[in-house]
């Protein structure tokens, strides 16, 4: 196992009723004056700004509304909260919200301790983050796991192209998890939000070095068989308190400072970033373009690294219950049980169904390459990856 470290510091309240933790834990991080961001209003429809803004209020902490972070968020709207925490003088930011509004809260953390503009403490900027503002989080939609890491996303000017940004300094301080909270959530987002943690998951297992690592692998697995029972359950019925609560600890474990690619040789997240070029080009919800991407990915990958069939046997076997003698096989009918699994949850069928156009495909590969080699466990330059859309459309 390669050597590592692990850090994550976020303390969570889980479960039903838990805002009334809100304010306490606001003033133990020193927070007397908090800028609340959130999304397009969806926390006004369904009650959750009422309750965030009552216990606020119950204990004499003023606030600030920042509003109308948008998914994928632009750094317009980053640059937008920085400029309304400078003016009002907070000491605070409170994200209620999915990943995008926490990811856009985490950017503003850094950009309002910074001097110049928030695009240069991207992971590719010219610009160090040394200091954060404090933030925490209320979550309302599970998925991304932001609400218990170190890192965002944001899309930037140029191309629309997603960066990130990661530092400790950005965990939050603390995370509020109420599975209840996100019963509101629109199917094609919860959907989107039970893959996209899956997808985690599976960025983590499939990656080289593998072969040293049960503690990791095993976890993950067990993991990923969660959400594979869950998943369907939360379709099924929207209020279902425990799959609720299942799909939300598990896509928050699912990315906690990278836990189960933690001793491997290294991943750049190859299909995030074949994801992300989707969502650029085409604004596409997260977790739909890791659902299009993913199958095409794993089978270009399995056929070019025979010496780790046996993972790919193993996630068969253990995740989805194949039953196969020979690994070969067995990881051929595991990644058809992925692809089945994104059309249980009513994922388009494929790119062109997405409304992707083919003769986009050769740009999205070399934009998704364009800093290097993507790959976990063979290299995925721009062939490999114009291979995997082409498969997937
Ligand atoms: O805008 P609002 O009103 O908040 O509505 C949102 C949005 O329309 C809605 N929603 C959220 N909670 C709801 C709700 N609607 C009704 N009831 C509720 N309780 O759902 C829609 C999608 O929200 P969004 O925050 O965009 O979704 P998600 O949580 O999937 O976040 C996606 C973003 O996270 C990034 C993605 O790239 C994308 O930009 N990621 C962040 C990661 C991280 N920080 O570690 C890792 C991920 O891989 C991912 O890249
Ligand atoms: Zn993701």
């Amino acid at each position: 196992m390669e050597n590592f470290s692990f850090y994550v510091p976020t303390s969570v309240s889980f479960g039903k009723g838990q805002i009334e933790n809100l304010a306490p834990s606001i003033k133990q991080f020193g927070g007397n004056k908090v800028m609340l961001a959130y999304g397009g209003g969806s926390i006004k429809a369904n009650g959750i700004y009422d309750e965030v803004v009552n216990e606020l209020k119950k204990a004499n902490i003023e606030y600030v509304d920042c509003d109308g972070i948008r998914p994928n968020p632009p750094v317009a709207d980053v640059r937008k909260g920085i400029a309304i925490y400078r003016e009002n003088a907070c000491d605070f930011i409170l994200a209620v919200g999915g990943g995008s509004t926490i990811d856009a809260a985490k950017a503003m953390a850094a950009g309002v301790c910074y001097d110049g503009d928030v695009m240069d403490l991207m992971a590719d900027g010219k610009g160090e983050i040394t200091a954060a503002a404090p933030l925490a989080s209320v979550l309302t939609m599970a998925g991304t796991g932001s609400e218990l890491d170190m890192g965002g996303v944001i899309t930037g000017e140029v191309n629309h192209k997603k960066h990130t940004i990661m530092h400790p300094l950005l965990y939050p301080k603390f995370s509020i998890l109420d599975p209840s909270y996100t019963f509101s959530v629109p199917e094609k987002h919860s959907m989107a939000g039970c893959f996209d943690a899956l997808d985690h998951l599976i960025e983590c297992y499939f990656v080289a070095g593998s072969e040293s690592t049960d503690v990791q692998n095993m976890m993950n697995e067990g993991l990923m068989k969660s959400i594979v029972k869950n998943a369907p359950r939360v379709l099924a019925n929207p209020e279902d308190y425990d799959a609720r609560a299942n799909i939300m600890w598990a896509s928050s474990m699912a990315l906690a400072s990278f836990q189960f690619a933690v001793g491997k040789k290294g991943s750049n997240f190859p299909m995030h970033a074949m994801g992300h070029e989707l969502s650029s080009l085409y604004d596409m919800t997260h977790g739909i373009t890791l659902a299009l991407v993913t199958p095409a990915y794993l089978e270009l990958t399995l056929g070019k690294v025979p010496e780790y069939t046996w993972l790919f046997a193993n996630f068969a076997r253990n995740v989805f219950g194949v039953l196969e003698d020979d690994d070969f096989v067995a990881a051929k009918l595991g990644i058809r049980k992925v692809k089945e699994f994104t059309l249980k949850l009513n994922m388009p069928k494929n790119l062109k169904e997405a409304g992707v156009e083919e003769d986009k495909l050769e740009y999205l590969a070399e934009k998704a390459t364009e800093w290097g080699n993507i790959g976990a466990l063979c290299k995925i330059e721009k062939e490999e990856a114009l291979e995997i859309y082409k498969r997937a459309y």
